[in-house]
C-alpha cells in the first residue's frame, strides 16, 4: 500500500501483522498500534514533539542499571503497575489485597529467624511487627516465605545508599506453626521516589509532588497458595490520598502504635520510644487450571 495517509495507516499496520502467528502477540499489537495511534491523532502530535518523547524514552532507559529501574518508576508513576496488580487481583473475599511491587525489591536477601532484628543499623526508630500468614478460613499457614524490604528514617533502601555494601532493613523469615512472623526493625516514613531522573524531570513539568507513604513491603510465598505481593501502609500517613504511584488500599492500612518506653515484645524493658504493628496477611489458594 502506498499513498498512506493519517487515516489509512492504522489499519495499514495491522495487516503487517497477519503472518504473526502468536495470537496473544497479535492482539496486544493490534492494539497497541491502534491506541498509540488514536493518541497521536487525538493531541495532534508534532514530530519535534515525538523526538522529544523519544529523548526521554531514551534517558530513561540509560538511567537504568542493576540497581536503578527508571522504566518501572515510569510505570508506577504514570499508574500502569497498578493497573495491572488491580485487574490480576479479583482475589476471593477475605484475601489480603495486592499492590505495586516496585524498584526496590532484592530476591535473595539474608535470611532471619523469628524474632531477629532485621534493621542492620538502618536508622529509625525501633518497630517491633508481629505478623501472621493465615488462609481464608483462618488456618496458619507454616512455612510460608515472607520477602520484607523497607526505607529507613532518610527514607532510602539500602541499595540507594552508594557507601553501603551490606543490606539493611531487609530479609527473609519463614512463618511459624502458627503462622507467626515477628521480627524487628525501623518505623518506615514517607518517601520521595528518585527524582534525579527523567521520571523526576516528568513529575515536575507536570505539577506532580513525588511522594509515597510510609510502609513496609511484604512479599509472600507459600506451596498451594497465591503469591503476595504487598505493603503496610501506615495509617496516619499524609500522603495516603496522593500516592505517586497510586497503589494505597484501604485493607492495607496498618496501626503502627507508639509506645513511650516499657515492656517491648521482645521482653526488654526500653526506657526509649518504640512501635509495634500487627498485621494478619490472608493468603488465597491456588486457583487450580
Ligand atoms: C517503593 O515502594 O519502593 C516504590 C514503588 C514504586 C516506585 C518507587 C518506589
Ligand atoms: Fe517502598
Amino acid at each position: 500500500m502506498i499513498n498512506i495517509d493519517e487515516h489509512t495507516i492504522t489499519q495499514a499496520v495491522i495487516d503487517r501483522l497477519d503472518g504473526c502467528d502468536n495470537p496473544r502477540l497479535k492482539l496486544v499489537m493490534t492494539s497497541l498500534v491502534r491506541h498509540l495511534h488514536d493518541f497521536a491523532r487525538d493531541v495532534r502530535l508534532s514530530e519535534s514533539e515525538w523526538m522529544t518523547a523519544i529523548a526521554f524514552l531514551t534517558a530513561t532507559g540509560q538511567k537504568c542499571d542493576d540497581k536503578r529501574q527508571e522504566f518501572i518508576l515510569l510505570s508506577d508513576t504514570l499508574g500502569l503497575s497498578m493497573l495491572t496488580v488491580a485487574m490480576e487481583n479479583d482475589k476471593p473475599a477475605g484475601a489480603t489485597e495486592a499492590t505495586v511491587f516496585g524498584p526496590f525489591h532484592i530476591d535473595h536477601p539474608p535470611e532471619f529467624r523469628g524474632g531477629d532484628n532485621i534493621s542492620g543499623g538502618a536508622s529509625g526508630e525501633p518497630l517491633f511487627v508481629s505478623a501472621k500468614v493465615i488462609d481464608t478460613n483462618g488456618k496458619p499457614i507454616k512455612g510460608a516465605r515472607v520477602n520484607i524490604w523497607q526505607a529507613d528514617a532518610e527514607g532510602l533502601y539500602d541499595v540507594q545508599h552508594s557507601e553501603l555494601t551490606g543490606h539493611q532493613a531487609r530479609g527473609i523469615l519463614f512463618s511459624d506453626e502458627h503462622g507467626a512472623v515477628d521480627f524487628q526493625t525501623v518505623l518506615p516514613v514517607s518517601y520521595p521516589v528518585p527524582t534525579d531522573g527523567p521520571v523526576g524531570q516528568m513529575l515536575l513539568s507536570t505539577g506532580r509532588h513525588p511522594w509515597r507513604p510510609a510502609h513496609v513491603h511484604f512479599k509472600i510465598d507459600a506451596e498451594g497458595y497465591q503469591t503476595l505481593i504487598t505493603h503496610v501502609f501506615r495509617e496516619d500517613d499524609d500522603y495516603l490520598q496522593t500516592d505517586v504511584v497510586f497503589g494505597v488500599r484501604s485493607s492495607l492500612l496498618g496501626q503502627y502504635v507508639r509506645h513511650e518506653g516499657g515492656k517491648a515484645p521482645d521482653g526488654r524493658t526500653l526506657d526509649h520510644a518504640f512501635y509495634t504493628l500487627n498485621f494478619d496477611f490472608v493468603l488465597a489458594n491456588l486457583v487450580a487450571s
